[in-house]
């Protein structure tokens, strides 16, 4: 028989629509973690709405583009791009995607995570990425890939604490607006590892 190279997981992620996690943080935030749906396309724009140029140069996308973030909204593919936001009240303070690996990749994914400046540091990044890491043992993926530039040390270590291990930086991967290019550090977190045989 033909091995397989679609990815094991794509029914298992439709089920994941109806994931839903409530958090109450310690300082007493309550938090909805779920999917994005269509519904969610005016509070996805304003959480990308009028960043700084500080902040958009970490995209790869043109976050400043409403109808580009608009699109991400509108038309979800959960097999494509696993989407995860956090809601506080009716206000999206954070999105989380999981860019699933294709082919011979197709047991890994990376994650991108972005957060409302007002809502950092308050434990909501970690359960984000906590809860894309049981989504993505659920579905049976063996690594969680996330690319962090190295001029951020405290996000590297926001990875680090979940179980993420540092693999290698990637030189001068990253190129910010003034040209300047910057190590991109890859950091992994291995669900399943192959049993060594000898
Ligand atoms: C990185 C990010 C997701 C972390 O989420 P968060 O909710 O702010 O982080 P948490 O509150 O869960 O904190 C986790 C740990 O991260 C570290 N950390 C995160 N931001 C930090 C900062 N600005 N300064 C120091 N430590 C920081 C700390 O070790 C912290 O643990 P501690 O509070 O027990 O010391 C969030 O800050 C963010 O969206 N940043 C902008 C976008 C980005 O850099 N994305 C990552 C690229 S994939």
């Amino acid at each position: 028989m033909e091995p397989t190279q679609s990815a094991p997981h794509i029914e298992q992620l439709m089920h994941l629509s109806l994931y839903r996690q409530l958090i109450t943080l310690p300082d007493g935030i309550r938090v909805c973690l779920r999917p994005l749906t269509p519904k969610d396309r005016d509070a996805l724009i304003a959480l990308f709405a009028n960043l700084p140029a500080e902040e958009t140069q970490y995209f790869r996308s043109k976050i400043a583009d409403p109808d580009l973030v608009a699109a991400w909204a509108e038309n979800p593919d959960y097999a494509t791009i696993f989407p995860l936001v956090a809601v506080v009240g009716d206000r999206i303070v954070g999105n989380s995607t999981l860019h699933m690996g294709r082919g011979y990749t197709r047991h890994t994914a990376e994650i991108r995570i972005f957060l409302a400046k007002d809502f950092r540091r308050h434990g909501i990044g970690s359960a984000i990425i906590k809860a894309q890491l049981e989504i993505a043992r659920k579905i049976g993926l063996h690594q969680v890939i996330a690319e962090v530039v190295e001029s951020r040390p405290q996000v590297i270590h926001a990875f680090e604490r979940l179980g993420f291990e540092r693999q290698f930086a990637w030189r001068d991967l990253f190129m910010t607006p003034e040209g300047e290019t910057l190590d991109m550090v890859v950091v992994i977190n291995f669900l399943k590892r192959r049993t060594e045989e000898f």
